[in-house]
């Protein structure tokens, strides 16, 4: 069970890393800071390429966010601080993303300040996340050092 746990973690940790990848590379930073020009990070560079893996990894995301929404609320888990920013930021990644996805089908029209909106707010929930969890893996540390373990810092199980 417990490897099982970390075998779910890992998949998880590389699917939001590829995401994140994949996200970064439309924006395109990969590009226009020479990353893309390194001997097989050409691929970084290409819109189309990235934008395809990033809906097919984002459905992969909604799915699993959706089964752990459930799952917790279900479960009726006990829900901490730290969780509830988590769900909150991934919520409105999730959102955002689907929404953003949604506005890009064909035949649909929205106004040009939506597309701005949505971009912004799917980038300040990555921007927002990524602190977050910089900020708690620092808790941890200290708490770790401290000899407090088993404190309210720790990750909940459904993330
Ligand atoms: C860990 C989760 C995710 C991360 C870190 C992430 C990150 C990013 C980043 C950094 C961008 C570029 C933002 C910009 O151009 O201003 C982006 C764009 C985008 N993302 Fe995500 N994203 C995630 C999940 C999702 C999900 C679940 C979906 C929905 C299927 C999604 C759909 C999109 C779309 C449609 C765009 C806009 C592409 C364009 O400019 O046409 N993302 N994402």
């Amino acid at each position: 069970m417990a490897e099982e746990r970390k075998t779910h973690r890992r998949v998880w940790r590389l699917l939001v890393a590829a995401l994140a990848l994949t996200g970064f590379a439309q924006m395109p930073i990969f590009k226009r800071y020479y990353v893309a020009d390194v001997p097989g990070f050409g691929w970084l560079a290409n819109f189309t390429l990235n934008h395809s893996l990033h809906l097919a990894l984002g459905a992969a995301f909604l799915a699993i966010v959706a089964y752990l929404a459930v799952q917790g609320i279900a479960r009726r888990s006990a829900w901490t601080i730290a969780g509830l920013s988590r769900a909150a930021v991934v919520g409105a990644l999730a959102a955002s993303g689907l929404l953003r996805a949604v506005m890009d089908l064909p035949g649909t029209v929205y106004p040009q300040t939506a597309f701005i909106a949505m971009d912004l707010v799917h980038l300040g929930a990555t921007m927002a996340w990524g602190a977050l969890e910089l900020a708690l893996w620092a808790a941890k540390v200290r708490a770790r050092r401290r000899g407090l373990v088993g404190d309210g810092v720790r990750t909940p199980k459904a993330f």
